[in-house]
C-alpha cells in the first residue's frame, strides 16, 4: 500500500454509546433508548473523520492481542484506514469507553483504558518511518507526552505537517511540544491545562491564540465553551460561533474539528476557509449519539449554511 497522506496517533477503543431519558441513580433502572457499539477513541476517531474527507490516512495506536482488537481494525479497515501501524499488544485487553449521554445531551464516560494501551516511546519509535512519510501527522495530546514527542520530532524532522489535539499529560512536555508543532487545536479545559485560563468569550479565546502563537504553532484553534472557537495566525484571527444545531452528544465534536482543519491546512486553504471547515465538521458531529463522525459533503455543506456571520 502506498504511504497514506495523514498519519494520526492516538487511541483507540471500543465504543458503547447508550441513550438514556434520565441516568439513574444508586438501586435505579433506566431503559436505554438507543445503543451504538462503534470503532472509538480519539485517534480512530480523527482517522474515520479524515478518511471520510477524502484523505488516505493511517493510524498508530494500540489494542490488545483479544477478539475485539480484532474485530476493531476490521472496522478501521473498512474505514479505509491503514491500520499496519496499530499495534496488538500481547496479554493486553483492548480499551473501552462506555458513553452514557441523556436527553440533555450531558453523557458520562465509563473508560477501562488499561496503561498498556497506551503507546510508549518505542512504540513511536518503531512506526517512526511511516510517520515520517506521511504529509501530516497528527498527533492527539491525550497519550503520553514521551511518545507524543517522539511522533512530533520525527514528523517535524522530515518537514512534515504537525498537527496537535489537546493538552500534554506532562506540563514539563508542553514547551518542547509547541515548539515542533504546526497547528494546535485546544478545547476550553486544554487550554487552562497549557495557558493559565480558559477564555470566556471571542476577544478571549483570540487572546489565548495570540499568546501561544510565540511558542510555535502557526495556527492555534482554542475553543470558547458554548460560544465557539478562536483561530489566531501569523497576521490574522477568527472567531467562529458554533452552528445553530441540536446537540444530542458532543462527544468527538473535537476530533472531527482537527480532523477537518488538519485535511484543510494540509491542502492549502486560507486560515478562514479552514477554520469553517472544521466548526462544520465539529457541528456535523453533535446531532447524534457516539463520536464516530459521519462527514458527508452534504453534512457539511449543511453546517456550513448554520454557522452565524
Ligand atoms: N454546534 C456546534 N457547532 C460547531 N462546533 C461545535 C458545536 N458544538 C460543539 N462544538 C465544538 O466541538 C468541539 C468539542 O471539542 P472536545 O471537547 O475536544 O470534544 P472531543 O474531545 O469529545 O472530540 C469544540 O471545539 C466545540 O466548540
Ligand atoms: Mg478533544
Amino acid at each position: 500500500m502506498a504511504h497514506p497522506d495523514v498519519m494520526v496517533v492516538g487511541q483507540v477503543a471500543r465504543d458503547l454509546v447508550l441513550l438514556v431519558d434520565d441516568v439513574p441513580g444508586p438501586g435505579g433502572t433506566a431503559p436505554v433508548r438507543r445503543r451504538r457499539e462503534l470503532l472509538g477513541g480519539k485517534g480512530a476517531n480523527q482517522a474515520v473523520g479524515l478518511a471520510q474527507l477524502g484523505a488516505s490516512v493511517g493510524l498508530l495506536g494500540v489494542v490488545g492481542d483479544d477478539e475485539v482488537g480484532e474485530r476493531l481494525l476490521a472496522l478501521a479497515r473498512a474505514d479505509g484506514i491503514d491500520v499496519d501501524p496499530v499495534l496488538r499488544r500481547p496479554g493486553t485487553t483492548t480499551g473501552l469507553i462506555v458513553d452514557v449521554v441523556d436527553a440533555e445531551a450531558r453523557w458520562r464516560y465509563l473508560e477501562d483504558l488499561p496503561e498498556a494501551t497506551l503507546l510508549t516511546v518505542a512504540d513511536v519509535a518503531g512506526a517512526a518511518g511511516a510517520l515520517r512519510a506521511a504529509r501530516a501527522v497528527l498527533v492527539q495530546l491525550q497519550q503520553p507526552s514521551g511518545a507524543a514527542l517522539v511522533a512530533a520530532r520525527a514528523a517535524r524532522e522530515a518537514g512534515r505537517l504537525v498537527v496537535l489535539d489537546g493538552a500534554p499529560t506532562d506540563p514539563a512536555d508542553t514547551d518542547a511540544l509547541l515548539a515542533l508543532a504546526d497547528v494546535l487545536r485546544a478545547d476550553a479545559r486544554e487550554v487552562e491545562l497549557i495557558g493559565g485560563d480558559a477564555p470566556r468569550d471571542a476577544a478571549g479565546g483570540i487572546a489565548a491564540g495570540r499568546a501561544l502563537l510565540g511558542r510555535g504553532p502557526s495556527l492555534l484553534a482554542v475553543e470558547v465553551a458554548g460560544e465557539g472557537n478562536a483561530f489566531v495566525w501569523p497576521g490574522g484571527a477568527l472567531f467562529v460561533p458554533l452552528s445553530e444545531t441540536p446537540t444530542v452528544d458532543d462527544t468527538g465534536a473535537g476530533d472531527a474539528f482537527v480532523a477537518a482543519l488538519a485535511l484543510g491546512v494540509l491542502r492549502g486553504d486560507s486560515p478562514e476557509r479552514a477554520a469553517r471547515y472544521a466548526v462544520a465538521a465539529a457541528g456535523a458531529t453533535v446531532g447524534h449519539p457516539g463520536g464516530r463522525p459521519a462527514l458527508t459533503p452534504e453534512a457539511i455543506r449543511a453546517q456550513l449554511d448554520r454557522i452565524p456571520g
